[in-house]
């Protein structure tokens, strides 16, 4: 089986402009620093808004950060005449590695449906940028088709018609999880990431499946981190309120930590 790195990301959602983010990402590498941090077995990802990743993006170069960049969004066109859109073309010049794509609020507020997410899937891949694939079902579909089903669905849905699939990552997020203190417990998480792996296995094969890294999200902290990573099948955690503070997102970022005792 491959070596997957754990994958910590921090979807910062429409918070911090430009400056307080810049102190967020001083704060959270010096604190990962004092900590000896090992980048190469827990990656560590923010997610600024637009405005602020070019702030970001220079920080990182400028004192060698081992910290990585990501964005929210991205448009599934690469240039023209579309008011309020952020192209792939621009987010690479900005040297942005990672974006989520089908986040349950893009899904909800801005009607952003399988299609949608397959067409931004596709141009993350032509812009050689990673997607971060948001999957999970609401409340309701939970009651009506358990956990795995619509996660397993959206996930294959985002991969399907591609030429090539380049590398990407799942994070299943249920959606009654999110910003609400209600976390998916280990075992359900786990065997929901299984599941997702077992379905890409399927339809893309075996190798794509074991390199792909599946992450959880909902309410993830510092405190109930490990419960999740203790599975083989949970390569990460997608975090969104607790990577506000630099403190408690290196607390998660720091898992191993927690694994080990
Ligand atoms: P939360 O958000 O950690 O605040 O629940 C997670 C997310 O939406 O990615």
């Amino acid at each position: 089986m491959t070596k997957r790195v754990a994958f910590i990301a921090g979807n910062w959602k429409m918070n911090l402009d430009h400056q307080q983010g810049i102190a967020l990402v001083q704060k959270l590498a010096w604190t990962l620093k004092d900590a000896a941090h090992d980048y190469s077995s827990a990656e560590v990802v923010v997610f600024p808004g637009f405005t602020s990743i070019r702030s970001i993006q220079t920080l990182i170069d400028a004192d060698k950060l081992e910290v990585r960049l990501g964005a929210q969004d991205i448009s599934a066109q690469d240039s023209g005449a579309f008011t309020g859109e952020v192209s792939g073309v621009a987010l690479k010049k900005l040297d942005v590695e990672y974006v989520l794509i089908g986040h349950s609020e893009r899904r909800q507020y801005h009607n952003e449906d399988d299609a949608v997410v397959q067409a931004k899937t596709a141009a993350a891949f032509r812009h050689g940028i990673v997607p971060v694939i948001c999957v999970g079902e609401t409340a309701e579909e939970l009651e009506t088709e358990g956990s795995a089903a619509v996660p397993v669905r959206q996930a294959l849905a985002a991969l399907k018609n591609h030429e090539t699939l380049g590398d990407f990552v799942v994070a299943y997020e249920p959606v009654w999880a999110i910003g609400t203190g209600q976390v998916a417990t280990p075992e359900v998480a786990a065997s929901v990431c299984s599941k997702i792996r077992v379905a890409i296995a399927e339809e893309h094969g075996a190798e794509i499946a074991d390199r792909t890294r599946i992450l959880y999200g909902g309410s993830v902290k510092a405190a109930n981190v490990a419960g999740f990573l203790k599975s083989v099948d949970v390569d990460g955690v997608l975090v969104g309120g607790a990577s506000l503070d630099a403190e408690e997102f290196s607390g998660i970022a720091r898992f191993q930590k927690h694994l080990a005792l």
